[in-house]
């Protein structure tokens, strides 16, 4: 009898010790910018299901090292397999991107030996992450600070450059100095051909689509006298005077404006908040949160426009939360908010076409062309193995390659729908080109747009000497390795242990234990 009350107490304690231990591996905390880079080396470390590469794409102007991560099951050398980046932290005092990132990563890494959606995702897309690009700024900001500028830009005090004014603009001449880690950036974008992306902000709850920039001349002149101006205070109120001397921003669409407002609502639609329109401080509410970048307020040399004018990558900008470096204890709710967005995103890499230039007699990748999809005004290129991606909504488009040497062409094809229960597949096609040396008899295609093509030359393109890439860690990538949780690995955030196998496992030591008594 004693026994059987004595086993009904072990068991309640069982449920609590369970109930204590998965507590106790929720680490929600920022990770000050040592703490990261040795989370990400220990992540690199211990993960053996999936492959994992980390690389420091450069330095912060204060020389700490900018420490990207890629994740993917994919075959090392497979072709047609899209690359995504999410970066966060790019300005220093938006501090919860860092550690959304972190948790996605863990995310992955354990759902991809339980959930075949997460399986199936790793094994077709290289996932590349960026938790912080302004180190410097994240330094000099503190935990409960929610809004201000102070260590917004880069720097010693956070307050050099800010980071997303600083690449080159597609309608206007950006002579603000570039900073190491726009550069970094830049060469990153230069050696993977990124096509789909988000930079993670703070301040507000909004998915944000290019263009940021606008050709007006009105907001030309004005950026002119901002420009000069290096007080953040005086640019401040400067935004907010031009603000309030326009009714209404109007928006600057980009030619895929479609596909922009389909990603921004996918992520809108699936985070927990966003898309019933949050209202922080300001007072502004965004109708299905979202918003056109210039239609919320207008600047120059952001990030995202660069993305997509220059790279054809598009990215958004993900406004997470209106407090920009809130609580720490605020992290698990902020993390459930972006969690189904942040992977239903990322699975948007799959809807559109994909494919790879040829030579058609020698079957040689074709990598020098300009690519267009017809009645979209904007070219792209394909990358250093002839392969091509471009994100489209369900529809019949054609495709025009203009390659030097070859004949002009344009093929048609079909992009499928799917919905959210089915897994997405890019449409492939294999474009022959050709060599226009070998007479043909054919009239060769043209097209009354294909002068018309948006070249956009850079003035000032001028890429600093790439830093050196520091490629630290190639795990083996097991592919029949049952991923366990690594005792050692102080990065848990409460997926492992699990309650019920904790459970189940003290359940079994527990019985055996009585048996013996
Ligand atoms: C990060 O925090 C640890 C202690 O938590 C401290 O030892 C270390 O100096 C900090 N590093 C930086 C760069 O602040
Ligand atoms: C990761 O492994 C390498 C070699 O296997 C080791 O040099 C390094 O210290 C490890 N890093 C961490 C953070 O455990
Ligand atoms: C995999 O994860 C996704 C996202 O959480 C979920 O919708 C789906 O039901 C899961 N599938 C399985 C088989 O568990
Ligand atoms: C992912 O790739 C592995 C290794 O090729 C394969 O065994 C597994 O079935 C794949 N999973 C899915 C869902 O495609
Ligand atoms: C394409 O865009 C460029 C630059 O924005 C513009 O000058 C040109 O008129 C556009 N062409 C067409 C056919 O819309
Ligand atoms: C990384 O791993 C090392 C060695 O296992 C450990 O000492 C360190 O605390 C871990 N750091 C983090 C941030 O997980
Ligand atoms: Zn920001």
């Amino acid at each position: 009898m004693w026994c059987e009350r004595l086993h009904e107490l072990c068991l309640t304690l069982l449920v609590f010790f369970c109930i204590v231990l998965e507590c106790s591996c929720l680490t929600f905390k920022y990770h000050n910018n040592s703490e990261l880079e040795q989370v990400l080396k220990n992540f690199t470390n211990s993960t053996t299901n999936i492959r994992t590469r980390l690389e420091k794409i450069g330095s912060s102007l204060n020389k700490i090292p900018l420490w990207a991560i890629e994740l993917t099951a994919a075959e090392k050398d497979a072709l047609g397999v899209p690359n995504i980046k999410l970066i966060g932290n790019i300005h220093g005092n938006e501090a919860v991107g860092r550690e959304i990132i972190l948790n996605f990563m863990e995310y992955l890494r354990t759902e991809y030996d339980r959930n075949t959606t997460i399986q199936w995702l790793l094994n077709n897309t290289r996932i590349h992450f960026l938790p912080t690009m302004n180190p410097d700024g994240f330094a000099v900001s503190h935990e409960g600070m929610c809004a201000g500028e102070y260590g917004r830009k880069n720097g010693k005090q956070g307050d050099v450059e800010d980071l997303n004014r600083n690449f080159p603009d597609f309608f206007h001449d950006n002579k603000i100095p570039r900073q190491p880690e726009t550069v970094a950036v830049m060469n990153w974008m230069k050696r993977i051909p990124f096509i789909l992306s988000a930079g993670l902000h703070g301040g507000a709850v909004v998915a944000n689509y290019p263009f940021d920039t606008v050709k007006e001349e009105r907001w030309k002149t004005l950026l002119r006298r901002i420009e000069t101006v290096t007080d953040s205070q005086v640019e401040y109120e400067m935004r907010i005077q031009y603000l309030a001397s326009i009714p209404i921003n109007p928006p600057s669409l980009t030619p895929d404006d479609d596909v922009f407002r389909h990603l921004a609502t996918v992520y809108s639609q699936n985070h927990l908040t966003m898309h019933k329109g949050v209202i922080c401080d300001d007072g502004k509410k965004f109708q299905g949160g979202i918003t056109n970048g210039a239609a919320w307020y207008p600047f120059s040399g952001g990030m995202q426009d660069y993305n997509y004018a220059k790279h054809g990558c598009m990215e958004l900008t993900l406004e997470i939360s209106c407090c920009k470096f809130p609580r720490a204890s605020e992290l698990p709710h902020l993390w459930d908010e972006n969690k189904m967005a942040l992977l239903r995103y990322v699975m948007e890499a799959h809807r559109g076409v994909t494919g790879q230039l040829l030579d058609s007699v020698t079957n040689e990748p074709v990598s020098r062309a300009d690519l267009k999809i017809v009645g979209r005004n904007i070219t792209f290129h394909p990358s250093n193995k002839g392969e091509f991606w471009r994100l489209l909504l369900p529809g019949n488009y054609q495709i025009q390659v203009d390659a030097p040497g070859y004949y002009p062409i344009i093929q048609e094809f079909s992009v499928k729908n799917f919905s959210a229960a089915e897994l997405p597949s890019l449409t492939k096609m294999k474009i022959l080109l050709l060599n226009d040396t070998i007479p043909t008899t054919a009239k060769p295609v043209t097209s009354s747009s294909s002068s018309t093509a948006v070249k956009w030359d850079f003035k000032e393109t001028r890429i600093e000497e790439e830093e050196e890439t520091t490629i630290l860690e190639m795990n083996h990538f097991l592919r029949h390795f049952q991923y366990t949780a690594d005792p050692n690995s102080e990065y848990n955030n409460g997926l492992k242990p699990n309650f019920f196998s904790c459970f189940l496992s003290m359940l079994v030591i527990e019985v055996f234990v009585f048996t013996i008594l």
